[in-house]
């Protein structure tokens, strides 16, 4: 059994450090579209034996070290009660945002068994179908991500009308926040529950945001999640791209078992500036090398991995990988990491 993601969450000795990819279940994968062709995404996400069937896919043909539940972090608002859609080459839109309080004050509280069954049925298959063979990790979006998303309703590059939100009705935002923070802490302990071995926090909007309002509005509801979700005694993976001014306090705050870090940080710096925090840590590779001939794909792993060390490392991108991406590529970013041998990671 590959227990090599669950000894490096605790910062146990292994032979090499773990491997597997942000958005590693997605689009570049060419079994992925053949399932995404007979059924729509959200379709998938509700079907357990469709989630397992990609859950698994990156396993079987890329070998990484864990699998991750096939879901999406926008399940949890539309628990709460909101109409999504996730339309082919648009993305993910809430038919009806958050405007005003009154709407926030009409979003329902979530019990995951209830509204979120199929993921917990999804995860209870994965762990049967993996027998063991890698690790399982469950997830959610953090409460800043999640609120910015259900305000715009869509993508954004500006955070406008979000930020309005927290301009206008700071009292309300702040409500808005601590139940999503009970809403997916409670998700979380339930997908450990269901069989998830780690699970991971994105708060991928996090760099939207300017220290104090980082520290104002998504700090403590991403701690309180976390904190929530650490109850259930599997590790916990925080990752807040766009924040890694913030590495220090993030752990501090959240008492995560790891951190993630983008690729605007460099590993030793990651290493240096959380030396002083009982935390491993996970990333970083900018997606786009992958785009690079896999031999230049492969230096620049093992210049990440030299750089990280291999103890209390877990090796990923430092963000999803992108749809276009040679699966021949992805297959090099792994097999790099797989093939490398640490003289200080077995001690
Ligand atoms: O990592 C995995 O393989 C597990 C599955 C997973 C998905 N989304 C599947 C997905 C995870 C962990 C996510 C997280 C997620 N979803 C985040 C946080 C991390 C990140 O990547 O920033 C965010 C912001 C979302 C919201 C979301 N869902 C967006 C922005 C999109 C559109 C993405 C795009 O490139 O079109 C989605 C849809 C989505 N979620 C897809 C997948 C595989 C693509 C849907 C499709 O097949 O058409």
């Amino acid at each position: 059994m590959n227990d090599l993601l669950l000894r490096a969450c605790r910062r146990e000795p292994v032979e090499r450090p773990p491997v597997w990819m942000m958005r590693q279940a997605g689009r570049y994968l060419p079994e992925y579209r053949a399932v995404r062709a007979r059924a729509d995404f959200l379709t998938m996400v509700r079907t357990p034996e469709l989630a397992v069937e990609v859950t698994l896919q990156p396993v079987d043909l890329l070998e990484v070290d864990a699998a991750i539940i096939f879901s999406d972090i926008l399940v949890v608002p539309q628990a709460m009660g909101m109409a999504l859609s996730v339309d082919e080459g648009v993305g993910p839109r809430f038919h009806h945002p958050l405007a005003t309080p009154a709407d926030v004050a009409r979003l329902r509280d979530v019990a995951p068994e209830e509204s979120l069954g199929y993921t917990l049925d999804a995860l209870r298959l994965a762990r049967r179908e993996l027998g063991g063979r890698v690790p399982l990790i469950g997830f959610a979006g953090a409460p800043w991500t999640l609120a910015s998303y259900m305000i715009e309703g869509t993508g954004t590059r500006t955070f406008a009308r979000a930020k309005a939100f927290l301009a206008r009705h700071p009292a309300e935002a702040h409500g808005l926040l601590q139940r999503l923070a009970t809403a997916v802490g409670d998700f979380l302990v339930a997908q450990v529950a269901a069989g998830a071995q780690v699970v991971q926090l994105f708060d991928s909007w996090a760099g939207a945001l300017a220290p104090a309002d980082f520290r104002a509005f998504a700090l403590p509801y991403l701690a309180g999640a976390a904190r929530r979700a650490r109850s259930a005694g599997a590790p916990v993976i925080v990752f807040a791209p766009g924040a890694g001014w913030a590495l220090e306090e993030i752990a501090q705050a959240t008492g995560a078992d790891v951190i993630g870090v983008d690729w605007q940080v460099e590993p030793g710096a990651a290493r240096r500036r959380l030396a002083a925090h009982p935390v491993a840590v996970q990333g970083n590779l900018d997606p786009c090398w992958l785009y690079a001939p896999p031999r230049e794909i492969a230096r620049r792993t093992r210049a990440m991995l030299d750089a990280f060390g291999g103890r209390g490392y877990i090796a990923n991108l430092g963000h999803g990988i992108l749809p276009d991406v040679p699966v021949a590529h992805a297959r090099a970013f792994v097999d790099a990491v797989r093939e490398w041998r640490s003289t200080e990671a077995a001690r």
